[in-house]
């Protein structure tokens, strides 16, 4: 049910979370599918609802930075200083779990990865419930994640006894995760928090490799995929006339040589790569319910934000293998 996120129904919310239920929520960066991640059970309904493979690990949700130190051992100086910079925000950080958190949480990895959100809603919701909730996306296993409560609503409603409403998010991309489980810094997903920004703090870290063993589902090749094609072009000089009256042209901003395509999207007139990566999945979402057969999106510059965005357009447009 879609429910304007008020203080009465943050509380039946909270009564829900701590009866082992689960409830969708905004966050500054996605709606998340919550439950108490103190509770293996209610943790089980999360990967039934969005038909996720059990391994993969979720995040646990804090309402405040100092309950870190229930779920998770005294995290590394350079975590210190990253999440002091911050939280709250659209940063999660992997560490070392105490046994407070299920194994299902962290699908049997010693480490946990945590965040606390930059949100009135989701802090509401946390301190009320008085407990961690672990919380994915909100969306089915492998599609774009919601940016609006009625993304949640049109393929999750049926299963979710609640949807807390609260509006557009913010970011509208994923929070950056950073691994502090060995001795180097891992960045294991791109997000609004900037390689630059984190570099600025806490020095060199390494890119996971796509390569590696994947630790984050982020990491599959596909993955925040619609169902219409999507290709990644530097120009629309790449797409000839015949190709484009069934076809959207996706940018960043404001683009010559637009004619011809059956919808042009600008995620952002004034340029703005902020305003774009809040506004993408909404898009993308709009664009896979129309009747066109491809999206040809133009790939962002490789700097800061911009690299978030181009690494979920790039998996977008990964084919099923
Ligand atoms: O912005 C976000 O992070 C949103 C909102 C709801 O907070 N949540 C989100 O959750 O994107 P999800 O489940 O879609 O992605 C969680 C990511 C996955 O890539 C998962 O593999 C990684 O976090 N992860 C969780 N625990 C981990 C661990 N112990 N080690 C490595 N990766 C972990
Ligand atoms: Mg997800």
């Amino acid at each position: 049910m879609l429910t304007p996120a008020t203080e009465e129904s943050i509380a039946a919310a909270a009564a829900l979370l701590r009866d082992g239920h689960c409830v969708a929520f905004p966050t500054e960066t996605v709606y998340g599918l919550g439950a108490d991640a103190t509770n293996a059970r209610a943790v089980a309904h999360i990967f039934a609802i969005k038909q996720r493979p059990s391994f993969n690990p979720l995040i646990v949700h804090i309402g405040e930075a100092a309950e870190l130190a229930d779920i998770a051992e005294h995290p590394p100086a350079a975590a210190g200083a990253l999440l002091r910079a911050y939280w709250p925000g659209p940063l999660t950080i992997v560490v070392a779990k105490r046994s407070r958190i299920p194994d299902i949480v962290t699908a049997g990895l010693p480490s946990v990865a945590v965040r606390l959100p930059d949100h009135p809603v989701a802090i509401a919701l946390i301190r009320r419930a008085g407990r961690p909730i672990a919380a994915p996306s909100a969306n089915p296993f492998g599609y774009v994640s919601p940016t609006r409560a009625e993304h949640v609503d049109a393929q999750l409603g049926e299963r979710v006894p609640m949807i807390l409403d609260g509006g557009a998010c913010r970011v509208g991309l994923e929070s950056t995760i950073v691994a502090f489980t060995t001795g180097e810094p891992t960045l294991l997903r791109l997000g609004a928090v900037s390689v630059e920004a984190i570099e600025q703090i806490i020095g060199p870290v390494r890119i996971a490799a796509a390569s590696e063993p994947v630790q984050a589902p982020g990491q599959t090749p596909r993955h925040y995929s619609p169902s219409v094609r999507v290709s990644l072009i530097d120009s629309p000089a790449e797409v000839p006339t015949m190709r484009r009256d069934d076809a959207a042209l996706l940018a960043m901003g404001p683009v010559d040589d637009a004619d011809g395509f059956a919808r042009v999207c600008i995620l952002s007139p004034a340029n703005d790569l902020e305003e774009a990566a809040a506004r993408l999945f909404a898009c993308l979402r709009e664009l896979d319910d129309s009747d066109l057969r491809h999206i040809y999106a133009i790939a962002p510059p490789q700097a800061g934000i911009g690299r978030a965005i181009a690494d979920r357009l790039r998996r977008a447009a990964t084919r099923p293998a």
